[in-house]
């Protein structure tokens, strides 16, 4: 996975950070800073983003692996503005080298964009060696946005607020995947926007309402869990991309246990019974051509963690501080 011409020597610091799948997604009402209050109940898989940081005269990123040609190289990119804070925030001068290698689907809901930040903080604060404690780490990545704190605690959480205050829940077990995946991309704030179209009037959020889920999680019962999946996103992400309606149905004709939108979509979760079963339902969704690209995973896994931290030469032996 190192980008290539790249050997780990000791001045490369490697950090790897999981997507999420939204077990249960509740909207509430648009606030006045523009968010909607949520409940939700994430649960990291293992589709990983790496990011490897790398002493630089400047603040640059490059990107490799699935879909690296969406991903933006310029100031919008979260991992740039999370080196960027977390320099303002520490004192330290905001140059380095990120380098973003792709495992979770590019805007597809699965929090890909939020990994690579969560990565960068970690990994920046590796390099740079500023020790800044995980906790303040957390309330910096909230500052990035609402889905930046989850991949640093990574496991299952509640996310309460905009999705960013996370409590810890439960889990037992492991729980099989697979995604069918749109090469396009959909917005976050237009689902949000197609959202309130479609409710037009005042909701409420009931927290009580996943009981259900949280009891089948603290059991490992994945039958249970399939059946209370939930996601008050999905009717949005289906108005504006009506052909998701086809993996959603082949997934639950190959026997899935519960299928839904991740998030804003348009990734479609469908959790399976085993690795096998997932491999046999990602199987069906390619058979069927109803998505661009499958990939299946497991959860709960760990959440953003340094994978390799030493110094780093090229292949031929010059250290890469000269851009
Ligand atoms: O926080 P983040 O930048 O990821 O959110 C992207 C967009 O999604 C926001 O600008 C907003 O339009 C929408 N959003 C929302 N309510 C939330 C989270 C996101 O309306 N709780």
């Amino acid at each position: 996975m190192i980008p290539s011409g790249l050997v780990p020597s000791d001045r490369e610091v490697r950090v790897r950070a999981p997507g999420k799948v939204n077990l249960s997604l509740r909207v509430g009402a648009l606030e006045a800073d523009g968010y909607h209050c949520l409940a939700t109940i994430f649960q990291a898989v293992s589709l990983y983003e790496e990011v490897i940081a790398r002493p630089s005269t400047k603040l640059r990123v490059t990107v490799s692996g699935q879909q690296a040609d969406l991903v933006p190289t310029d100031l919008t990119n979260l991992a740039l503005q999370a080196a960027q804070l977390l320099a303002a925030h520490t004192g330290a001068e905001p140059a380095v080298h990120l380098h973003l290698h792709k495992g979770v689907p590019v805007a597809g809901g699965m929090a890909g964009g939020s990994a690579d930040a969560a990565a960068a903080l970690v990994a920046c604060d590796a390099l740079w060696g500023t020790g800044v404690p995980r906790d303040e780490l957390v309330e910096l990545a909230a500052r990035l946005g609402s889905d930046v704190p989850f991949p640093l605690t990574g496991h299952t959480a509640i996310g309460t607020g905009r999705g960013q205050l996370l409590t810890p829940a439960m889990s037992r077990g492991e729980y099989h995947w697979a995604f069918a995946i749109r090469a396009e991309g959909l917005s976050t704030a237009r689902v949000f926007g197609v959202f309130d179209e479609l409710i037009a009037g005042a909701i409420r959020l009931e927290p009580e309402a996943d009981r259900a889920l949280m009891q089948a999680l603290r059991a490992g019962d994945a039958h249970g869990l399939g059946r209370a999946l939930h996601n008050d996103l999905q009717h949005a992400a289906l108005e504006l991309v009506p052909a998701l309606a086809e993996p959603l149905a082949v997934a639950e004709d190959a026997g899935a246990l519960g299928v839904l939108i991740s998030g804003s979509g348009p990734t479609v979760a469908a959790l399976a019974r085993s690795r096998q079963h997932a491999l046999v339902i990602a199987a069906a969704i390619t058979a069927a051509g109803v998505a661009d690209q499958v990939m299946t995973a497991v959860g709960p896994v760990p959440g953003a963690r340094v994978i390799q931290g030493t110094r780093m030469r090229t292949a031929d032996g010059a250290a890469d501080d000269s851009d």
